[in-house]
C-alpha cells in the first residue's frame, strides 16, 4: 500500500554514532588511568627505596679512619611488604665497595651528592629499581663520595599493575555502560519531536488538509514547511475534482433532458413509422448516454471519496428506509411495493453516509428495474455479533445464466438483460464501497421464488 520503504533508522544511527564515541573515550580512560596508576606505584616504590637509603645512609659512621655500617633492621623491612620481593644493597665510597653485593650494578650516570638517582636494571634474573644516595663523608683528611645503593625486585609492582589494569577495565566498562544508558536516553529524546510530529499528522483526519500548525526544531521546519504546501495543492486540486464532477453531471444531463424532451413532442407531430422508430432511438441514447454519464460521474465520486473515507456513525437501519424513500417514486410507476423486515434492531455502523447511501440505491435500483410490474422486493435487515447483513430479494427476471463475477466489473451486464438501459457501473460502485468500509457484496438467485437476492454485510461499530 505505501511506497515508503525503511531504510536504517536515525535513532539507531545517532546511538551507534554516541557509541563509538563512548567506546573510544573508554577505551582511552582505561589507558590513562593504568598509566597514572601505574607512574603512582612506581613514585610510591621510588620513595620507599630512598628512605630505606636514607636510613642506612644516616647510619654510616667513620671510626679511626674506617668506615663502618650497620644497615639497620628497619630500613630493609619497610621494603619487604611483598613476600616475595628481593631486596639488595650495596654501599661504595669512591667506586669501591665497603659492603653489600659487589656487582649491584651502579647507576651509569653520577649522581650528584645529595640528590638521589633511580634506574631500572636486570640483577640476578630479574627486573629491579636501584636508587642511588650519594652523600659526601670525611674520611680521616679525605674526602669521600658514599653512595648507599638499595634495589629491589619489581615482582610486587607487576601484581600491582595487574590489580591496576583490571580497576581500569572495570573502569572503561563502567563508563561505557553509563555513556551508552545516557545515549540511549538522549536519542529518545533527539527523536521525540519528530514522533510528535508524526503523531501530529497520522492524528489528522483524511478530510483534514489544512496547514500542519505546531512548534517544531529548526531542523524539521523545511519538511513542515513543504507538508504544508503540499497539502494546500492537494486541498485545492481536490476542491476543483469535486466541483468539476458536480458541474460535469449537470453540464451533461441538461442537454440530453433537452434533447429527451424535443424527441418526445417530435415523436406526436410525425405520422411515418419509420420517423417514429427513428424518434425513439434518440429517446433511448439520450437515456442511455444520461444513465451512463451520472454513474461515470457518481463513479468518480465514490473513488475519490473512498480515497478520503468522512466516517461517521451511521444507524443502518435508517440510512435503508431512507434510499427506500427516496426510490419509492420510481418504484410506485410499476406498481411495486418494496417491503422492509428485520429493522428493529439498531444496526450501527461507520462509514460514509453518501457513499453507503449510493451503494444502497444501486442495489434497490437493480431491484425495481429487473423487477416486472406489480411485484414485490423485501428488504430484509439482520444482524450478527458483529456484522450487519442487508439483503435485496426481488422477483425479477434473475441473474441469467453463465458467469456472474464479471457482473460487479466495471460496464458488466448481463446478457438477459439488453433491452433495458444501464451502463454496467451500479455494482462496482456497490463493489468499491463495500471494499472501502470492510464490507461485501454477494449476488445469489433469490432463495424464496424466482428473481436475486443481493446483499451487502458492513462490520459493526
Ligand atoms: N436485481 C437484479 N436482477 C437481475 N439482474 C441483475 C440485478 N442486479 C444486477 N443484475 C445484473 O448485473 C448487471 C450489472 O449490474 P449493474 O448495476 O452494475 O449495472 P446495470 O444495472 O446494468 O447498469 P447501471 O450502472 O446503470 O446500474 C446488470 O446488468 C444485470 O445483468
Ligand atoms: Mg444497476
Amino acid at each position: 500500500m505505501t511506497a515508503v520503504r525503511t531504510r536504517g533508522s536515525l535513532r539507531w544511527r545517532l546511538l551507534l554514532q554516541l557509541l563509538l564515541v563512548a567506546a573510544i573515550l573508554s577505551v582511552a580512560l582505561y589507558f590513562t588511568v593504568r598509566a597514572l596508576a601505574q607512574q603512582a606505584a612506581e613514585t610510591t616504590q621510588d620513595n620507599i627505596l630512598i628512605a630505606s637509603a636514607t636510613a642506612i645512609s644516616e647510619a654510616v659512621r667513620v671510626e679511626r679512619n674506617e668506615i663502618l655500617v650497620d644497615v639497620p633492621y628497619s630500613a630493609l623491612t619497610m621494603l619487604g611488604s611483598v613476600a616475595e620481593e628481593r631486596v639488595f644493597y650495596r654501599i661504595t665510597a669512591d667506586g669501591l665497595t665497603v659492603t653489600g653485593y659487589n656487582d649491584l650494578p651502579a647507576p651509569t650516570a653520577t649522581p650528584k651528592t645529595g640528590a638521589p638517582f633511580f634506574e631500572t636494571a636486570v640483577y640476578k634474573g630479574d627486573e629491579v629499581r636501584v636508587a642511588a644516595l650519594p652523600r659526601r663523608l670525611t674520611v680521616g683528611d679525605e674526602t669521600v663520595i658514599l653512595t648507599v645503593l638499595i634495589a629491589q625486585t619489581r615482582l610486587g609492582l607487576a601484581a600491582v599493575s595487574l590489580q591496576i589494569s583490571i580497576a581500569a577495565a572495570a573502569a572503561g566498562i563502567g563508563f561505557f555502560i553509563l555513556a551508552g544508558a545516557l545515549s540511549w536516553f538522549a536519542t529518545s529524546n533527539a527523536m521525540r519531536p519528530l514522533n510528535r510530529l508524526a503523531q501530529t499528522v497520522a492524528r489528522r483526519g483524511p478530510q483534514d488538509l489544512s496547514p500542519v500548525e505546531t512548534s517544531a526544531p529548526a531542523e524539521l521546519v523545511p519538511l513542515l514547511q513543504s507538508l504544508n504546501t503540499f497539502m494546500g495543492r492537494l486541498s485545492v486540486s481536490r476542491a476543483r475534482t469535486e466541483d468539476f464532477i458536480a458541474e460535469a453531471a449537470h453540464h451533461v444531463r441538461t442537454p440530453l433532458a433537452t434533447v429527451r424532451t424535443q424527441s418526445e413532442i417530435a415523436m406526436r407531430s410525425v405520422r411515418k413509422p419509420e420517423n417514429k422508430q427513428i424518434l425513439r432511438e434518440v429517446i433511448r441514447a439520450s437515456d442511455e448516454s444520461s444513465r451512463s454519464a451520472g454513474q461515470l460521474l457518481d463513479h468518480a465520486m465514490v473513488a475519490l471519496r473512498s480515497d478520503n473515507l468522512e466516517k461517521e456513525k451511521l444507524n443502518m437501519k435508517k440510512l435503508t428506509q431512507d434510499v427506500i424513500r427516496s426510490i419509492s417514486p420510481t418504484a410506485d410507476l410499476k406498481d411495486i411495493r418494496i417491503i422492509c423486515t428485520g429493522a428493529d434492531a439498531v444496526s450501527m455502523v461507520e462509514g460514509d453516509p453518501i457513499l453507503l447511501q449510493n451503494a444502497l440505491r444501486n442495489l434497490l435500483d437493480n431491484a425495481v428495474k429487473y423487477s416486472p410490474e406489480d411485484s414485490r422486493i423485501k428488504v430484509a435487515i439482520s444482524q450478527t455479533q458483529s456484522t450487519v447483513r442487508v439483503d435485496v430479494l426481488d422477483e425479477g427476471r434473475g441473474l441469467g445464466e453463465g458467469d456472474r463475477t464479471h457482473l460487479t466489473k466495471r460496464f458488466g451486464r448481463g446478457e438477459n438483460v439488453r433491452d433495458i438501459i444501464g451502463s454496467g457501473l451500479g455494482l462496482t460502485i456497490v463493489e468499491e464501497v463495500m471494499q472501502a468500509h470492510g464490507g461485501t457484496l454477494k449476488l445469489v438467485d433469490n432463495p424464496e421464488s424466482k428473481g436475486t437476492c443481493a446483499s451487502i454485510t458492513l462490520p459493526l461499530v
